[in-house]
């Protein structure tokens, strides 16, 4: 017999989630982005959204490419609509190696692993090396879908200061050395060079050698994350990780900032061994890349002047970064502060005290503008001060616009705070999985 009292409380957890006891313990860690939460709201026309990643794919050549997929279908049709090799598309492998010595790297197309986005090999780099509470470190504040894969495997993120020049040596050597110290020597280094997302800034050329050495002598491998490094706004590209350590370095690519976001496709570079491992887990994964989407950026990059769209992205970007740091200028209070990114698609911003952004947000998009509030960058709960805005998608108008409508948003909150020592709503988040909105 039922107890009294028992069966309404059953029903109540059911309707909650009736799967919620059956979960393994590391889905505790994924949880979703605070913005997906208020996308439906965000993304209506009338709200600036500052708050997505998303490329600015207007700037595409449509109809060549829109000829160049029709051919590929009646040409090798039946190549690209079939399975593939786990390991990606060899005419691309050799493309994506052309790619690469841009930035001073020397690879052969056996080391390179095609996987579905530079996120997927996010999730295969995690999986062959973390065990649940093993340390990873990662710049404060870092990627959100690089911490939502280390939640997702249960890895402790132990983030390390950045200032204006990229990565601080002097603390990362410091985060290694507690680390081992604490018994835990930790697995890797994630580390996003340059164009940071999203902090906007760049490592610089000096740090680079010390960053490695410092890897090195501590035996902790580096995984270098390199979408935006073709999107240097004057041209300027810096010499990779991976150029100068190759024995260290898993360097992750990614078309999705350079050319479609939409394909899904990008790649890890790794020295031999690993890159075994990252096959094996790409293959139970997905079996294999999708073979049309390879075949299509293959395709892309013999046929179309893709260095030509590379240019006409970075003058974009370059465009709309002016507007934003421009608008930042003109119209943000006293005591904003914020970075000045040289390529990429972010600028970081933190308030004076007293403003919250993550309970600030419904605030802000009721006010007709969005952005990511800093919380989700961190694995830790800081950020609270701090908000990621991206000038990649909206239009130098609606960008002004939406700056404008954010420092209102920012002076009201500081009204507040000046005058009753407190804003209501506060709260704190931690590591979230990535949206397409937050990318
Ligand atoms: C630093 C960083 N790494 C990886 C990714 C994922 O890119 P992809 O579209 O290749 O999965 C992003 C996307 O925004 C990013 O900013």
């Amino acid at each position: 017999m039922t107890a009294p009292g028992s069966q309404p409380a059953r029903q109540g957890a059911r309707s909650l989630d009736p799967h919620l006891r059956r979960y393994a313990r590391r889905t505790a860690g994924m949880t979703a982005s605070e913005i997906r939460a208020l996308f439906a709201v965000a993304s209506r026309p009338e709200v600036v959204s500052l708050a997505g990643g998303m490329p600015h794919l207007a700037a595409l050549p449509l109809e060549s490419l829109s000829a160049e997929v029709g051919q590929l279908i009646a040409s090798d049709g039946l190549v690209a609509l079939q399975y593939g090799s786990a390991q990606g598309v060899p005419e691309l492998r050799e493309q994506i190696c052309e790619i690469m010595a841009l930035e001073g790297i020397s690879a052969h197309p056996d080391d390179v692993v095609v996987t579905v986005g530079s996120q997927m090999a996010l999730d295969m780099v995690t999986r062959i090396f973390c065990d649940p509470g093993d340390v990873v470190l990662a710049e404060g504040p870092s990627y959100v879908g690089a911490l939502g894969s280390f939640a997702a495997y249960q890895a402790n993120v132990v983030h390390v200061t950045m200032d204006d020049a990229g990565l601080v040596p002097e603390a990362l050597r410091e985060a290694i050395v507690t680390a081992v110290e604490r018994g835990q020597r930790p697995k890797f280094l994630y580390t996003i060079p340059n164009f940071h997302n999203p902090a906007g800034v760049t490592l610089a050329a000096e740090r680079r050698a010390e960053i490695l050495d410092i890897c090195a002598e501590h035996e902790v491998l580096v995984i270098e994350d390199n979408p935006y490094g073709l999107l240097g706004f004057d041209g300027q590209t810096y010499p990779a990780l991976r150029s100068m350590d190759a024995d260290n370095v898993v360097y992750l690519g990614s078309f999705s900032k350079t050319f479609a976001s939409g394909l899904r496709v990008g790649w890890a570079l790794a020295p031999h061994a690993v890159r075994e491992k990252l096959v094996l887990a790409a293959e139970s994964a997905t079996l294999c890349p999708p073979t049309f989407n390879q075949l299509v950026v293959s395709r892309y990059l013999s046929t179309h002047d893709w260095k030509g769209q590379i240019k006409t992205y970075r003058e974009a970007y370059r465009e709309r970064r002016d507007a934003m740091l421009g608008a930042l200028e003109q119209h943000m209070p006293p005591g904003c502060t914020w970075t000045r990114p040289t390529g990429g698609f972010y600028v970081w911003l933190t308030a004076p005290e007293g403003v919250d952004t993550k309970a600030m947000l419904p605030r802000a998009i009721t006010q007709r503008v969005a952005y990511a509030s800093g919380t989700g960058f961190y694995a830790d709960r800081l950020g609270s001060r701090q908000m990621r805005l991206s000038y990649c998608y909206p239009t130098p108008e609606r960008i002004r616009e939406g700056v404008r409508r954010l420092a209102n948003v920012l002076e009201d909150e500081l009204e507040l705070y000046r005058t009753f020592g407190s804003v209501p709503g506060r709260e704190v988040s931690g590591p979230q999985a990535p949206s397409p909105d937050t990318a």
